[in-house]
């Protein structure tokens, strides 16, 4: 509860200075947390990033029977499996983060069948989870669903040719971690890529999967009767790397980003480039070195991978309300992504939304009415104000809107910040901002 009621005090304008260190992802830990549970055994993650989400999926896993443990200062986790009791996920986590319906295809390979407590809805869409129950019905499951809580069955789940009507990362993951234990081969078409789904494969692979990723978007899954426990490192948060870029550059900054990956980044940087944002390619990270007067206005569009990642939005849309001139943000991923410019509007920011589908293709959200696409006119010069945290990504904006703000900011509810940011207030306290916790 003390942490629900947390808030910050930000006092703006300090250019932020040195070095940060980006850690595990969270898109990745949790789920590759998950997909320990394949096996009977002590599986090892090590750069396990100590935020809210891996707690709570810790607890989940721990609910199933599991024991876990997390050496926090070594960012490794250990996961024992062979306790794993249940497959009947507690309804106390229905909704809490995306978790609980990614362990149906697990649950259902080890016992044959799984409880999950629907996921509710939240501030960024509706986000339904119809294509992870369509994709496990094609691999033989039965489904049910009554008193808010999916009820799956299957002796044996066999291997089948799917294709996503969208390419979901959380349906994607599911089916993976279904497939390889299922009989024969599945095949996903349209399928997420993104790199965390990856990181996820390489792990299930060291575990005994035999995974390919085909150059169309396609996983080829070869089913296996067992696997077995291995250890594996998490991939680096490209979205923590690209927070906190956008921190330095929107501060007029300089910072070395240690740990954030070129590979991972590049359509992120792209974006910078076409902005005028300055960045160095290092060998321990990137440097990013912020000049507000240089920042042009540019077009873009969120997309699936390799496309601008939807969580990169955010952020994004504080540092081009320092660009000269008129900005266009179009959000293809999710349809109801722009509530937090709301409260940038009362901080002096100038942002207008739109319903239809600005700035380049037409995309599933055109004639549908949902305000995805946003204009946003610069320079503007912010100013602090109290602010309330919607969701994970839009209250990190909101912390860098802040810090760019003239005077104070309050940001509330900062517990949602930290469900996916790691010591947040230390790291941007060494990077010389002027944050303090205020409990009330
Ligand atoms: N969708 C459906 N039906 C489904 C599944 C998805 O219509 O069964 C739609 C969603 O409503 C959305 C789109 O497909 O419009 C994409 O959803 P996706 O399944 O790809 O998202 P997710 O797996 O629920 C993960 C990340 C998100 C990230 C998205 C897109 C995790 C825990 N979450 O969500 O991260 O934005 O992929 O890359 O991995 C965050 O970290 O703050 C966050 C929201």
């Amino acid at each position: 509860m003390s942490e629900i009621q947390k808030s910050y005090s930000i006092v703006g304008g300090t250019p932020l200075q040195g070095r940060v260190c980006i850690r595990g992802a969270k898109n990745a830990v949790t789920k590759e947390m998950v997909a320990a549970l394949c096996t009977s055994g002590v599986t090892n993650l090590s750069n396990v990033p100590d935020i809210g989400d891996v707690e709570v999926t810790a607890k989940i896993l721990t609910s199933l029977g599991c024991q876990v443990s997390h050496d926090k200062s070594k960012g490794q986790l250990v996961i024992d499996t062979q306790t794993l009791r249940s497959s009947q996920v507690p309804v106390e986590y229905s909704g809490v983060n995306r978790i609980p319906i990614l362990l149906a295809g697990v649950l259902l390979s080890r016992f044959k069948s799984a409880t999950i407590p629907i996921l509710g809805g939240c501030q960024i869409g509706k986000r339904p989870v119809d294509f992870h129950i369509e994709g496990l019905k094609s691999l033989g499951a039965m489904v049910e669903f009554q008193d808010n809580t999916y009820t799956f069955k299957c002796d044996q789940l066999r291997g089948a040719h799917i294709a996503l009507p969208y390419p979901s990362v959380g349906a994607t993951e599911n089916l993976i971690m279904a497939a390889v234990l299922a009989k024969g081969t599945t095949v996903i078409r349209n399928a997420a890529v993104e790199p965390e789904i990856v990181d996820l494969s390489i792990m299930l692979q060291a575990m005994g999967a035999i995974i390919t990723l085909e150059t169309d978007r396609t996983w080829v899954i070869e089913g296996v009767e067992n696997l077995f426990a291995a250890s594996h490192r998490v991939i680096n948060d490209r979205i923590e790397a690209a927070s906190f870029a956008v921190s330095a550059l929107a501060t007029s900054g300089d910072v070395i980003v240690e740990g954030a990956d070129p590979l991972h980044l590049q359509a992120f940087l792209n974006w910078l480039r076409r902005a005028g944002a300055a960045f160095e390619i290092r060998e321990d990270g990137i440097r990013f070195k912020g000049s507000k007067s240089k920042l042009k206005s540019v077009a873009l569009e969120t997309d699936v991978h390799p496309g601008v990642m939807t969580d990169w939005q955010q952020p994004l849309a504080i540092l081009l309300t320092q660009a000269e001139g008129a900005s266009v943000i179009h959000e293809t991923v999710y349809e109801n992504r722009f509530g937090y410019t709301e409260a940038l509007k009362r901080m002096g920011a100038r942002v207008q939304l739109f319903q239809a589908c600005l700035g380049g293709c037409a995309c599933r959200f055109r004639h549908a009415g949902h305000f995805h696409s946003a204009v946003i006119i610069g320079p503007t010069k912010l100013k602090g104000t109290e602010l309330e945290i919607p969701d994970l990504r839009g209250g990190f904006s909101y912390l860098v809107a802040a810090l760019i703000a003239d005077g104070t900011s309050i940001l509330k509810n900062v517990h949602l910040i930290e469900r996916g940011y790691e010591n947040i207030l230390e790291k941007f306290t060494q990077l010389g901002a002027r944050i303090s916790v205020l409990k009330s």
